[in-house]
């Protein structure tokens, strides 16, 4: 198939994309680059050199998935079969701070891309929502059935358009619609070629170790350490980016076959705690993490982890990787990263 993927250069985006190619899709990659540069393409097209895929077989546009005229233009240009949508603004705090943008941004931008996708004939549409959506309105495992209570503006877009998504799909049988939730993606492809790169102060557990790691910050902050978990610090179900492209692949595939609309977990189904990720980080890498404990994150729930079974028995998704993978493979990004600016 031919695949428009919005938010293309972004961290998640530059893995799917890799995984398409691998599936031997073609690859439409649009992206604003509000979070991202075009240093990232040229980083995609020499790994898909490298690893033998057909470079030829992706191509980019810098446009806004909120511009109604560039994804006309976008869409008749490339003529893309399916639609793959991961553009949006992601970070919780900023949310908070900016909820319009949030919403503008990512409500109104999927809303503007599906009116495209319709006019032009185009049904098959998966999104990445995220587990955020549970919140604390039910107990983990979260099954995909499970109150959805999200506690942040961020995580509102998110529930919003899923319901977003769940109207169109009764009201217009054409449309083929797979809302994933994905847990905590962490790592980078093995290459070290891509992978996740903040901008300014990361928010994210992994990105943060990975910089005291790299002596670019003193220390990390564990947020709080008398949370009901067995060692008082917070657990979340991380699962490797690759994993988590390939999951995208196999969901593809079962909406291009599936009228209607479907949700999934993307997640490994176990948690690991903040000091557990920091010890394996520690462990695999030889690499001290130094940190201090500080007071709760506000907003934090004490553990979250996936129901897997829906992704396992409807796609055949199961991750692969473990925590020591994503440790390893985060770091080796990060060293290419650092190798690079003493290079320059
Ligand atoms: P990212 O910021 O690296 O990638 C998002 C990309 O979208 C960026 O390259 C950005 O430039 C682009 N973008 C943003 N707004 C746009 C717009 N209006 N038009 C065109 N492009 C736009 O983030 P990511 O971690 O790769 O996340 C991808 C998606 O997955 C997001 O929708 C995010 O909410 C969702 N998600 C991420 C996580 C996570 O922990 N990384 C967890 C759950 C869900
Ligand atoms: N944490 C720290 N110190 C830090 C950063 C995080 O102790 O500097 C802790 C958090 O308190 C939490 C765990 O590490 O216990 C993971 O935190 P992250 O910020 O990495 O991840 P979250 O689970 O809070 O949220 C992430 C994304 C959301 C997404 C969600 C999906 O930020 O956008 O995963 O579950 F929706």
């Amino acid at each position: 198939m031919r695949v428009l993927l919005t938010g293309g250069l972004g961290y998640i985006g530059t893995h799917v994309a890799t995984a398409l190619l691998e599936s031997g899709h073609e690859v439409i990659l649009l992206d604003n680059l509000v979070n991202t540069s075009e240093t990232v393409l040229e980083a995609l097209k020499t790994l898909a050199k490298r690893e033998g895929l057909a470079a030829e077989n992706l191509t980019f546009f810098e446009a806004d998935v909120r511009d109604l005229e560039a994804l006309r233009f976008v869409f008749t240009a490339s003529k893309p079969e399916a639609v793959v949508h991961l553009a949006g603004l992601k970070a919780v705090g900023e949310s908070v701070a900016l909820p319009l943008d949030y919403y503008e941004n990512n409500v109104t931008g999927t809303i503007h891309l599906l009116q495209v996708m319709r006019e032009q004939g185009v049904f098959t549409f998966v999104f990445s929502s995220s587990a955020t959506v549970y919140g604390e309105a039910s107990q983990p495992p979260f099954t995909e059935t499970a109150p959805t209570a999200p506690t942040n503006p961020y995580g509102r877009t998110k529930r919003m358009i899923e319901e977003i998504l769940s109207d169109l799909a009764a009201s217009d049988d054409r449309f083929r619609i797979v809302s994933l939730r994905y847990f905590n993606p962490v790592g980078a492809h093995e290459s070290g070629l891509i992978g996740e790169l903040p901008r300014g102060v990361p928010n994210n557990l992994m990105p943060y170790v990975m910089q005291v790691a790299a002596g670019l910050r003193e220390k990390l902050h564990v947020f709080g350490d008398d949370y009901p978990t067995p060692d008082g610090t917070g657990v979340r179900d991380y699962i490797h980016v690759v994993d988590l492209a390939r999951g995208h692949v196999l969901s593809l595939n079962y909406a291009a076959r599936h009228p209607g609309y479907e949700v999934f977990n993307l997640g490994r189904g176990k948690g690991a705690s903040v000091l557990e990720v920091i010890r394996t980080f520690e462990e695999v890498n030889g690499t001290p993490v130094p940190f201090a404990i500080v007071d709760r994150r506000p907003g934090d729930v004490a553990i979250s982890f996936a129901a897997t079974d829906k992704a396992e028995q409807t796609l055949g998704f199961r991750a692969e990787y473990d925590l020591t993978d994503m440790c390893r493979h985060a770091w080796q990004f990060q060293k290419r990263l650092l190798h690079e600016q003493t290079e320059r």
